[in-house]
């Protein structure tokens, strides 16, 4: 069986040795295809591989197609809206993730970033602290929970909203459960975004939600940026002057974003949250043990085309 790992933006060298550690034990071979910026390197890639570990590379019909042998894909990592779910069921080539494997590297970055930000992007001018502040988390999956955890070790006070957790679930984390997203965003002094990009979730961010923030408050997006009403947010961002907005990964109007509101927006130029050392060797090996619990068992736990 032969394992290609196709990623834009690399893992650490030391997930990779990992990730081959484990494919040698179980008799694989490992391609390595990494930075590549042409779709042609990828789809030549691809031509006789078993199985392929990606991040947020785009897997499309393209890929599908051009990969005969493709039996399983694994997205190292949470979010799998890079990959065509329909495209994959049709050339019957099962999708996973590895779930919660590179929550906290993004829950760092949460805390990182807000630190950045209260403290004016170390510009030197007097700042403030997050102690007592209030923390709304839109959404209380794995990466929600850990930015709970370290955010009361700051002595934040976290609330959360999430349409497909329970409210006794988040009240059993010793986080305040608030009933809906209008809610959240109007109580909290930072909002940090944690759902999905699906068809419900994209664009939702948008001018009736930020302009109903609390007075100086932070919009804080380390989840992705197709959530974001880019459009609205400027637009509210020029109302409200107080307001500020992180993002880890640039909108697309990114430089519309730096001319207009220097100061109150940062961008990371590449997503950064899961670029984490032991986040790659993390989700990296979980993806090579689910391709080898697959191919030698049908283990299918973490399939997502079900
Ligand atoms: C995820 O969905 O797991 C994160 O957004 C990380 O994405 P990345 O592997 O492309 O950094």
């Amino acid at each position: 069986m032969k394992v290609l790992i196709a990623t834009e933006k690399p893992f650490a060298a030391v997930a990779v040795k990992g990730i081959k550690e484990v494919l040698t034990d179980a008799g694989y071979e490992l391609a390595l295809l990494e930075k590549y910026t042409e779709r042609e390197a990828l789809l030549a890639a691809v031509a006789d591989v078993d199985a392929l570990i990606v991040r947020s590379d785009k897997i499309g019909e393209d890929v599908f197609a051009a990969a005969p042998q493709l039996k399983i894909v694994v997205r190292a990592g949470a979010g799998y809206d890079n990959i065509d779910l329909a495209a994959a069921t049709a050339h019957n080539v099962v999708v996973m993730n590895t779930p919660g494997q590179n929550a906290n590297a993004v829950a760092e970055l949460v805390m990182g970033l807000l630190v950045f930000t209260v403290r004016n992007f170390f510009n030197g001018k007097s700042g403030s602290e997050l102690k007592g502040k209030t923390l709304g988390l839109l959404a209380f999956g794995n990466v929600g929970r850990n930015v709970a955890r370290i955010a009361k070790g700051f002595g934040m006070k976290v609330q959360a909203f999430d349409a497909y957790c329970p409210a006794e679930a988040i009240e059993a984390a010793d986080v305040k459960s608030v009933t809906s997203q209008e809610e959240l965003f109007k109580t909290s002094d930072v909002v940090s975004l944690h759902i999905p990009a699906t068809p419900e979730t994209c664009q939702s961010i948008n001018a009736q939600l930020v302009s109903s923030m609390k007075q100086d408050a932070i919009l804080i997006n380390t989840a992705r940026k197709e959530i974001i009403n880019e459009a609205e947010l400027i637009k509210t961002l020029e109302e409200r002057t107080d307001l500020k907005y992180i993002s880890d990964i640039k909108p697309d109007a990114d430089a519309v974003f730096a001319e207009k509101f220097a100061g109150r927006y940062f961008a990371t130029p590449k997503k950064m949250g899961a670029q984490t050392a032991e986040a790659n060797i993390n989700a990296g090996i979980a993806a090579a043990n689910q391709i080898v619990g697959f191919l030698k068992d049908g283990d299918n736990k973490f399939q997502v085309n079900k």
